[in-house]
């Protein structure tokens, strides 16, 4: 059956907010993360790619994951249309499955957090794909009251994330934290933080 997510891939990018965001996003990481050509970056609930796709020229290889069809076929159709040998993309449920150990620099993740419902099992998952020394960019609402998505909360599953709260989850999780600060406000009313986390050496 198909999904909200499913049914808005067609249209998603013609929203200016979702591209500003991507846009804000993939500006701070490339300012905060130096050095980032050889990198193997994944991007997890990836979508069309508005964040995948602002790294094609920057990093060595792209990997979108997401488990709406309706998204991938979108992704997988700017892969065609723009011939790109170095970005590829699966269908993944974090929900019910790992992600491949050791073999990320870099995972991106935007607005896709406040879906999953163990914020924990994702981050304790992604510590697990990076790399040594591997980053984490997370971009997200910032603690809201349940007004950004309106009427429609399907697949909501939390009102955006408390900085102190999140901070702990990333720094018990393996992870130190680079970078963490709101970026950009959607809406008007609400703010997007982003936050760079480094995984800690073991
Ligand atoms: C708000 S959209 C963001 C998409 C993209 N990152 C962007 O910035 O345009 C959230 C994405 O997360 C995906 N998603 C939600 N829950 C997921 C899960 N449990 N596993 C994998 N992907 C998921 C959805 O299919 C959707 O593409």
């Amino acid at each position: 059956m198909a999904n909200k997510f499913d049914l808005l891939a067609h249209t998603w990018d013609k929203k200016s907010t979702r591209v500003d965001i991507a846009q804000t996003f993939i500006k701070t990481i490339k300012e905060k993360i130096p050095n980032i050509k050889n990198f193997d970056l994944l991007d997890y609930g990836c979508g069309t790619g508005l964040v995948s796709f602002g790294f094609v020229d920057d990093v060595r290889s792209i990997t979108g994951m997401d488990f709406s069809d309706g998204m991938l076929e979108v992704y997988n159709q700017k892969i065609k249309d723009y011939n790109l040998d170095s970005v590829k993309c699966e269908k993944h449920n974090i929900n019910d499955n790992h992600l491949p150990q050791n073999s990320f620099n870099l995972i991106v993740t935007s607005m896709t957090l406040h879906h999953i419902k163990d914020t924990t099992d994702f981050i304790s998952k992604a510590n697990i794909a990076l790399k040594d020394g591997g980053y984490l960019a997370i971009s997200d609402l910032d603690k809201e009251d349940g007004t950004f998505h309106g009427e429609n909360l399907e697949g909501v599953e939390h009102f955006g994330f408390d900085k102190d709260k999140l901070t702990s989850t990333l720094e018990e999780n393996g992870f130190e934290i680079i970078f963490y600060e709101n970026v950009y406000i959607a809406k008007e009313h609400y703010p997007i933080f982003c936050a760079i986390a480094q995984k800690s050496e073991s």
